[in-house]
């Protein structure tokens, strides 16, 4: 046995093995606590419990490291492409040539969408929140492909190919959507472009325009840098979902609904809205912000800030912020909430009650700008989100459905109710 930790529990001692991981990480292995001492762990918000064993991604948030299968995040950004990198999540290895063209390929075989799913997203009023349509759209994609449910074991060759239908489909239903809001016909998919250009294409495209390629680079970029963060609110939703064996439609829609919300992905929207309201509110005074953030009878929070993991520069953030001012000078805007966002970031970072609490900009505290220089409307932003993480959802699907240790995720909890009572009748009451 190698070490151990010890628990003292009512005199008795208990041996629990301790497990290190390939980064020297350090678990208590508490697999068989309760059945050998009837307790269980506390962990509010999981934010010491380790839920699976994983080799996708690695980060060290009290340094600042993130890095994909072992390739650092910021090699990943300079050389390498969206789909590469897809590629690597899901396989472990980054592919060959050939692997390459075979992956882009079968992607590229997922370019249309089902008529009736084209039908269902017809009928969602233009006012409708975009995350919430691509969620209901994305399990029901599962009405389509009934081949998919109700499997008790899938094998390798089919779960790739439900992962490249995903990838491939999930960008046609952001794009078909927001051409719907617009009142516009849907652009045709054409995969030769690249996943990024593709996808600005079919947004934006007019009179058959070309997407540049340093701005369509740049999207590609941050969707890499936002591939995948290993057990996130949003991953760790897609493991639970997945584990009750249910297909990846319905796990990937739980894990956009887990994205959505202001303290993961949707920060991304609050970040601009809170910038935007800084503008004409406040007259650009971000000082008046900054002390609302630290006031602890005032709900509000500074968006883009803070990370639980990260106690220290977000190394997403650095890489988003030089892309931020490429693609703002390539676009020629100049837009004043960047100004206040550098402001209000380095007011931030100066202050003491963001040093004390290792509060820096996490990922999405740059993203919205670009987004916005891009013409992607701010209540789309987590949508981008989505494409960027769904590499990343369906890799630790997959990891997790080949697990030697798969089973359902059932936790436990303290009960703190009534203790047993009688029933008593409407007129008792
Ligand atoms: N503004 C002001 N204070 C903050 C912020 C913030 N953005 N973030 C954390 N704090 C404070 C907390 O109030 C707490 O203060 P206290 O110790 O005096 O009680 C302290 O810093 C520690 O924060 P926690 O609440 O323990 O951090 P936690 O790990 O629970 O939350 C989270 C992390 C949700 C990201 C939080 O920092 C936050 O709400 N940030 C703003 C939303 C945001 O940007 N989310 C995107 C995260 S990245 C992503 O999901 C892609």
């Amino acid at each position: 046995m190698g070490e151990t930790a010890k628990l003292i529990l009512e005199g008795k001692t208990y041996e629990l093995p301790v497990l290190v991981g390939t980064e020297n990480e350090k678990a208590i292995d508490i697999t068989k606590l309760r059945s050998s001492t009837g307790y269980i762990t506390l962990d509010p918000g999981l934010g010491n419990t380790g839920s699976c064993r994983s080799s996708i991604t690695y980060l060290d948030g009290e340094v600042g490291i993130l890095r994909y299968r072992g390739y650092p995040i910021e090699q990943l950004a300079e050389k390498s492409s969206f789909l590469e990198v897809a590629y690597l999540l899901i396989n472990g290895q980054l592919p060959n040539a050939e692997q390459n063209k075979n992956f882009r390929a079968k992607i590229a075989s997922y370019s249309e969408l089902p008529e009736g799913i084209r039908k269902i997203l017809d009928q969602y009023p233009p006012t409708a929140h975009p995350m919430g349509v691509v969620s209901a759209v994305t399990a029901s994609l599962s009405a389509f492909y009934p081949q998919y449910i109700g499997l008790p074991k899938m094998s390798g060759e089919m779960m790739d190919e439900i992962i490249a239908q995903i990838i491939g489909q999930i960008k046609i239903i952001v794009s078909y959507f927001y051409r719907k809001t617009k009142g516009q016909d849907a652009v045709k998919s054409d995969s030769r472009l690249g996943y990024a250009a593709d996808f600005l294409s079919m947004m934006f495209q007019r009179n058959n325009s070309t997407v540049d390629p340093e701005i369509a680079r740049a999207l590609d970029i941050l969707l890499i840098l936002h591939a995948d963060h290993e057990q996130n609110c949003s991953a760790s939703t897609v493991r639970i979902v997945g584990s009750s064996r249910v297909n990846p439609f319905a796990c990937t829609s739980a894990g956009i609904d887990a994205l959505w919300g202001q303290l993961h992905g949707g920060a991304n929207q609050a970040v601009l809205e809170m910038l935007e309201t800084i503008k004409k509110e406040g007259g650009g005074n971000f000082k008046k912000y900054l002390e609302m953030a630290k006031d602890k009878d005032n709900p509000f929070k500074l968006m883009g800030f803070g990370h639980r993991v990260y106690k220290n520069f977000d190394p997403r953030a650095k890489i988003i912020k030089e892309a931020c001012h490429a693609v703002l000078d390539k676009l020629g805007v100049n837009d004043p909430l960047l100004d206040i966002a550098k402001g209000l970031e380095e007011a931030a970072l100066s202050d003491d009650y963001f040093i004390e609490r290792k509060l820096y900009p996490n990922v999405d505290f740059y993203s919205g700008i670009i987004y916005r220089a891009l013409g992607i409307p701010t209540n789309m932003f987590t949508c981008m989100f989505v494409l960027g993480r769904m590499p990343g959802w369906l890799a630790q699907w997959k990891e997790m459905r080949l697990d030697a240790d798969f089973k359902i995720s059932r936790p436990r909890q303290i009960y703190l109710g009534e203790t047993t009572r009688n029933y008593v009748a409407m007129d008792k009451r």
